[in-house]
């Protein structure tokens, strides 16, 4: 039985015209969405971190004075908690930007405004006025009333805050929280 084969010629490529665009516009449009987006990652993650590495730049740039009260709200003779609002808070703080401190005002009427968190790991002190100590709840860390250390593991006094009185009120340079390398 005969075999009949039919071979034709291979078409001219030339004929067919252009081949398909090789970057089709959804793939160019896909690749720099994704340069885009990385981008936008990448600016997101650099920003707290070159923050952070120019954050020590700014010196004291941040503390400000700052209103905790009217004079006549602390007794003579006593010591009283007072807060204020942090002045340099952002606006997802909420309540973590009420920050208290303890402002002793000593007979002949000066101040003294201790920073609430204990020289040792941070915890809020507590002022008992029946032993005339401040104490702290964390590993028994106490105080004296002008925050001189008494007994316990914390290194040092209670920080203070540099005060300062305009017109009726008790202002503090609030802002920068304390370390132990430098107190407020
Ligand atoms: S945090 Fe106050 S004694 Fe440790």
């Amino acid at each position: 039985m005969a075999e009949n084969f039919e071979y034709k010629e291979a078409p001219d490529l030339a004929m067919l015209g252009e081949g398909p665009d090789p970057e089709p516009p959804r793939r160019t449009f896909l690749f720099w969405l994704g340069v885009a987006m990385n981008a936008v990652v990448g600016v997101l993650i650099a920003l707290p971190i070159l923050g952070y590495l120019f954050s020590s730049w700014k010196g004291t740039g941040w503390q400000k004075w700052t209103a905790i009260g009217e004079v006549d709200k602390f007794p003579k003779g006593q010591t009283r908690l007072a807060t204020y609002v942090n002045p340099f808070r952002t606006p997802w703080d909420g309540y973590t930007a009420d920050t208290p401190c303890w402002v002793r005002r000593m007979d002949d009427g000066s101040f003294t405004v201790f920073a609430i968190n204990c020289a040792h790991l941070g915890c809020p002190v507590r002022w008992f006025p029946e032993s005339q100590l401040f104490m702290c709840p964390c590993h028994g860390g106490v105080y004296y009333a002008d925050g001189t250390h008494a007994a316990g593991p914390p290194p040092r006094g209670l920080y203070k805050y540099e005060h300062r009185i305009v017109g009726s009120q008790l202002e503090v340079k609030a802002g920068r929280l304390p370390t132990l390398q430098q107190s407020v």
